[in-house]
C-alpha cells in the first residue's frame, strides 16, 4: 500500500522547496503535505512515524536554508484554514500555528491589545516564531505566551502552560515535533498608540536590514554580550561573495541571494564568515538559520 494512500488532496510529490522559502533556494521535498484538520495531521504524522519517514515542519520559510539536493522526507506545513485561526477573548488571544505574525500583530492592534509591537517586521508564522522564540531588541514572542499546544512524533497532542515553558534568547524548551496553537496574554492599549509603536519598530528595522531581498534573516545568533553583525562587519566581510550569495552591505549578519545562487554557495559563504570571525576575534558563531539537508 502506498504510504499516503487516500490523501492525494493534501500530498504533493517532489515539491520544489525553493518556492516555499524566502531564500528561494534548495531542492525538492520527497513529500510535501498540507493537512486540512487536526485529524489529518495526526494521520499523516502517524504514517510517517510508523514508516520511519523523517518529518520537517515548514512555517513561512523565512529562517531556513534548504540544501540543493532537497530533503528525503515529508515536509509538513500547517497552512490550511484550520491552522490559521485567531480567537480574541478579552486580553487572551488564541492563535493557531500557521497564522502570519504580521496578521496577528495587525489584528491585535485593531482590537486594542498591546504586546506584539516588538514583532514588527519579523516574518514567519506563530509556530516558527515560538520554535526559536523570535524577537528583537524590543522583546520576543515568548514573553507574552501563556500556554502552547503541541504534538509529538507519534501524533500525541499535549498542552503546556507558562510555568512549564522556558523561553530564552532564540531558544525554548519545546522540543515536540509540532507546535499547533498558543494562547497569548496581551495588555489593553489605545490602538493608535500601538500603531505608532509598530511603525517605530518597523522603521528601525527597515533602516538597518536588507528587508526587500532574498534572505533568511540573521544567519548567526548573537554570541553572549556581542553582536554577530558587528563582528562580521569589523572583520571587513560586508560584500563578500560566493556565487550569487553575498554578505549584505546593509547588515553583515544577513546573506542575500541573487540570480542563480545555489544553496551550496550560501553554505560556503557561511563557512568563510565563520572561519574569518573565529580567526580574527576567537569567537565561534552559532547558526540561527536552520539548514535542511
Ligand atoms: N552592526 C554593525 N554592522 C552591521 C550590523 C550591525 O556594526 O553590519 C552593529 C549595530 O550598529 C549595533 C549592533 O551591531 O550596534 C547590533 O545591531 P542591530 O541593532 O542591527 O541588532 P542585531 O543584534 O544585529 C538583532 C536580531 C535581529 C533583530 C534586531 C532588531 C539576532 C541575531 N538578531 O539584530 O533579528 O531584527 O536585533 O531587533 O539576535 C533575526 O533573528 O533573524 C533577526 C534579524
Amino acid at each position: 500500500m502506498k504510504l499516503f494512500a487516500g490523501l492525494n488532496d493534501i500530498v504533493k510529490y517532489k515539491e520544489p522547496l525553493s518556492e516555499h522559502t524566502w531564500f528561494k533556494l534548495g531542492g525538492p521535498a520527497k513529500y510535501f503535505i498540507e493537512p486540512r484538520s487536526m485529524e489529518e495531521l495526526v494521520d499523516v504524522v502517524k504514517r510517517c512515524h510508523e514508516n520511519s519517514v523523517r518529518v520537517y515542519v515548514l512555517g513561512k520559510g523565512s529562517n531556513i536554508l534548504v540544501a540543493d539536493e532537497g530533503v528525503d522526507g515529508a515536509v509538513i506545513r500547517l497552512s490550511q484554514k484550520a491552522f490559521c485561526k485567531i480567537t480574541i477573548d478579552d486580553n487572551k488571544v488564541t492563535v493557531a500555528a500557521g497564522v502570519a505574525l504580521s496578521q496577528l500583530m495587525r489584528e491585535c492592534a485593531r482590537a486594542g491589545l498591546s504586546g506584539l509591537e516588538c514583532m514588527a517586521g519579523i516574518p514567519g508564522c506563530l509556530g516558527g516564531a515560538l520554535r526559536i522564540n523570535a524577537g528583537g531588541r524590543f522583546g520576543d514572542i515568548g514573553s507574552v505566551t501563556q500556554s502552547v499546544k503541541m504534538m509529538d512524533t507519534s501524533g500525541f497532542e499535549l498542552e503546556r502552560h507558562r510555568s512549564d515553558l522556558y523561553f530564552g534568547y532564540r531558544e525554548t524548551n519545546i522540543s515536540e515535533l509540532f507546535i499547533t496553537e498558543a494562547t497569548l496574554e496581551l495588555v489593553p492599549e489605545d490602538p493608535e498608540r500601538i500603531g505608532r509603536s509598530i511603525k517605530e519598530v518597523w522603521v528601525i528595522k527597515k533602516n538597518s536590514q536588507p528587508m526587500y531581498s532574498r534572505n533568511a534573516g540573521c544567519i548567526f545568533k548573537n554570541p553572549r554580550a556581542l553582536s554577530a553583525g558587528a563582528l562580521i562587519d569589523k572583520a571587513g566581510l560586508k560584500g563578500t561573495k560566493v556565487g550569487g550569495a553575498m554578505v549584505s552591505d546593509r547588515h553583515a549578519n544577513f546573506i542575500v541571494a541573487k540570480g542563480q545562487t545555489k544553496a551550496a554557495d550560501v553554505l560556503k559563504l557561511i563557512d568563510q564568515v565563520r572561519q574569518a570571525v573565529q580567526e580574527r576575534f576567537d569567537v565561534t558563531l552559532e547558526l540561527e538559520v536552520e539548514v535542511w539537508k
